[in-house]
């Protein structure tokens, strides 16, 4: 390396030597290439470490060289460990991030070398940093293509299992329309013809019985129309609630009417406590309590009774009957769309919707089954206006 000109002395060759090597250190613009003593401080500083970092020799030189990590590397001692595994080693290299004078990042490609004399002493390190951000920049880049494809992917994914739910709910709503459709319309159209071909040889009874089993039957399909149509609604979320205060009496006792004349043979009792009134929206309190008590004529037995009373700002309409309750392994998903018992017909829909009502109105519906009976809870908030109402009323 060393190369003496014959008319210098080899002392001085060397020292020359030395400071043109010094000076083309210096002098290099796109590396910083500088000097940590043992304890990693920094010794020396050239034109590319100052162009990269941002320090001028004066400012740096002494400090130690933690100060140019990011503060998490330097609260895990990073830097530290670095000039281990160099001495060590006798080399490291790594890619990461450092900070300018003044917070700016860099991605910096960095070789930390140990310096030992000819007798092994350990003198120091050289350190040489490079400004590699672009390359930083279009792995950070990379990285967040791959993140965001990700995350599409999984978005992807549950949006899937969505649509596959819904076509799923698609398919079991047409099933259960056609097959809760078969019945009546059947019903319809061989009532209708039979009262068309025969209607001169009928008597006054057969005719009677032939419209009214077609009305039933229109109930019937009315009546699945509702809920589906509330099933769905209830489902996207769209179903409008227009709530008002509602006397329990008039409300209840128009039910048991339209079941009692629905079912000549029903027998319905109703027992309510007087002056209850609920926040609700009348229609769909009425459709609720009609799902139940057309379950408990459909599915229990009787006798069957409505009940009302109030219990810590809600009312509980209670309907109760004389079966033997829900099947054991129904009551679990009792409340679900499409839950219904092994032998009965219907859509499994009730309940559902009688729950849902119940919930979006800020009441809830539950099961209970005293001594193996079947009794349904329907809940719903007291109007706090009313009891106001009726002191006043008292009061005149
Ligand atoms: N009062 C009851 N007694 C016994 N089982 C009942 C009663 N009410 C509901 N169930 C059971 O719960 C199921 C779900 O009821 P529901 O959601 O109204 O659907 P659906 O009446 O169309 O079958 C019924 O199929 C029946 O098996
Ligand atoms: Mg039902």
């Amino acid at each position: 390396m060393v190369q003496a000109s014959p008319s210098l002395p080899v002392d001085e060759a060397l020292r020359q030597s030395e400071e043109r090597f010094r000076l083309l250190v210096e002098a290099v613009k796109d590396y910083a290439i500088f000097m940590l003593n043992p304890a990693g401080e920094v010794a020396s500083w050239n034109t590319g470490a100052q162009r990269i970092k941002g320090y001028a020799a004066t400012e740096i030189i002494g400090q130690h060289f933690r100060v140019f990590y990011p503060a998490e590397r330097q609260a895990s001692r990073h830097p530290e460990r670095e000039l281990e595994i160099a001495l060590h080693e006798g080399r490291y290299e790594e890619e990461g991030w450092r900070i300018r004078k003044g917070g700016g990042r860099f991605w910096a490609n960095v070789v930390i070398t140990a310096i030992r004399n000819p007798a092994g002493d350990h003198l120091g390190f050289t350190k040489v940093t490079r400004d590699v951000t672009e390359r930083g920049r279009l792995l950070q880049e990379r990285i967040d293509a791959a993140t965001a494809l990700e995350i599409a992917n999984r978005e992807l994914e549950k949006a899937n299992v969505r649509l596959a739910r819904a076509v799923a709910d698609q398919s079991q709503f047409l099933a259960v329309t056609a097959h809760e459709l078969r019945n009546p319309i059947a019903v319809l159209s061989g009532s209708a013809r039979t009262l068309g071909d025969y209607w001169p040889v009928l008597t006054d009874v057969e005719r009677t019985e032939l419209l009214d089993a077609m009305s039933l039957s229109s109930r019937r399909v009315s009546r699945l129309l509702n809920d589906l149509l509330t099933a769905s609604r209830l489902e996207a979320n769209a179903i409008e609630l227009h709530p008002m205060p509602v006397r329990l009496d008039a409300l209840l006792g128009a039910s048991v009417a339209t079941a009692r004349a629905a079912d000549r043979d029903a027998a319905i009792d109703l027992d309510i406590a007087p002056g209850l009134t609920v926040f609700a929206d009348p229609e769909r309190l009425a459709q609720a309590v009609d799902n139940l008590i057309s379950n408990a004529i459909q599915h229990g037995r009787p006798p069957v009774s409505v009940e009302a009373h109030e219990d810590a700002g809600n009312v509980q309409i209670r309907v109760r009957d004389g079966g033997s309750g829900v099947a054991e392994e129904l009551v679990p998903r009792l409340f679900q769309r499409f839950a219904s018992g092994e032998h009965h017909r219907g859509t499994g829909l009730g309940l559902f919707i009688v729950r849902e009502l119940a919930r979006s109105q800020g009441g809830d519906a539950w099961y209970e089954s005293p001594s193996g009976q079947s009794s349904f809870v329907l809940s719903m908030p007291v109007d706090s206006a009313a009891p106001r109402e009726w002191e006043r009323q008292t009061q005149n």
